[in-house]
């Protein structure tokens, strides 16, 4: 099957079927912030804004990669990069492997900084497509390309295994992310898609050079979940389908490492989950299928109107925890509650 056609049926699939994890959850709950009855604060003192690879983000959040390489990611791209223009957020693009290959829906790439001049923009790439490559100037002439702040590497050998057309060579993806951190002119993420990064691999990874993590834990999207429903062949990624770290137990293996940017995403689903992520240490936040179906209700304006709900929320528990800004929150611990 072609990349573009897959790109497509894994849209489809997470736009029209369940996919979340079915026993387990992002682990956020077993949390609480310590509410202050006697926050010394007006509404208007409150600054929710950080910095992101040296541009402004209105709110620690971020819209995480998912789609490009086929006729209708070019509509998905302009819709979430106009919302996060609008609201002030960073937005990551899917895999940009099909652009290696052709240049066919180059567009539905490029698109998003047509729509989001302003916007922190990051490109994407497999992890296991830079096994063996000698010569990486492809990738980083692709993610000039698209105008991106920075590369999201993504490590996916759960999916890998699982999906018919997987490629399932893993050896030598530590040494391909540190030849493109390397080479690149921008900063590497290193990211999952939904299985968490352990503390073992955030050490190997920032040994290598690495400095922004995503730890895209498990709690959310769930990637077997998605090729079990592909080619109903898949009875390997029904065991596998709530495999892998919960995203608050990801992130507090890795809090404490200092030289990391850490974002938390897998499983975020609000504005207050977003605080209890930054309480446990993360920098910003990221979310990739609510959004997707914010995006298919009513395209920009829908996912616009999420944003800014969980901005909102977001903003409301800064308040409530007696916290004038995202970085007063970070050295605020929460609450274990059971
Ligand atoms: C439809 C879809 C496509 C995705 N494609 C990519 C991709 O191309 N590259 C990538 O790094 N992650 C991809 N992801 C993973 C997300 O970026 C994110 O890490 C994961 O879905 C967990 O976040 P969530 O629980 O908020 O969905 C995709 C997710 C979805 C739902």
């Amino acid at each position: 099957m072609s990349i573009s056609k897959r790109k497509q049926e894994h849209i489809d699939i997470a736009m029209n079927q369940s996919v979340k994890f079915t026993e387990k959850t992002n682990g956020f709950e077993h949390y609480d912030l310590v509410h202050c009855a006697l926050p010394e604060l007006n509404v208007e003192d409150i600054h929710p804004q950080i910095q992101f690879l040296n541009k402004p983000l209105s709110s620690p959040l971020m819209i995480t990669a998912m789609t490009g390489g086929f006729e209708g990611a070019k509509a998905i791209n302009a819709a979430l990069a106009e919302a996060c223009q609008s609201e002030g957020v960073a937005l990551g693009l899917g895999s940009q492997r099909q652009m290696l290959e052709d240049e066919n829906y180059l567009d539905s790439f490029t698109i998003a900084r047509e729509k989001g001049p302003d916007i922190v923009l990051v490109g994407n790439i497999g992890a296991v497509q830079l096994v063996g490559m000698t010569n990486l100037s492809p990738v980083c002439y692709a993610v000039e390309r698209i105008e991106a702040d920075a590369l999201a590497v993504h490590l996916n050998v759960l999916q890998e295994v699982l999906q018919p057309e997987g490629n399932i060579r893993f050896k030598g993806m530590l040494h391909g992310i540190e030849k493109i951190v390397k080479e690149l002119d921008v900063p590497v993420i290193v990211k999952e898609i939904g299985c968490g990064i352990s503390r073992e691999v955030a050490l190997k990874l920032v040994d290598v050079g690495v400095t922004v993590i995503d730890v895209a834990g498990a709690g959310g999207t769930s990637w077997a979940g998605i090729e079990s429903h592909r080619a109903d062949r898949n009875a390997l990624a029904g065991q596998f389908w709530n495999w892998g770290i919960p995203t608050a137990v990801s992130l507090e293996m890795i809090s404490d490492i200092e030289s990391l940017t850490i974002i938390a995403s897998g499983g975020i689903d609000n504005g207050i989950t977003m605080a209890k992520a930054i309480a446990l240490g993360a920098d910003l936040c990221g979310a990739a299928l609510p959004f997707l179906h914010a995006y298919s209700e009513s395209g920009a304006d829908s996912v616009a109107a999420l944003i800014r709900q969980w901005k909102e929320a977001y903003r409301t528990a800064l308040l409530l925890t007696g916290c004038q800004d995202t970085i007063s929150l970070q050295n605020r611990k929460p609450l274990r509650t059971c």
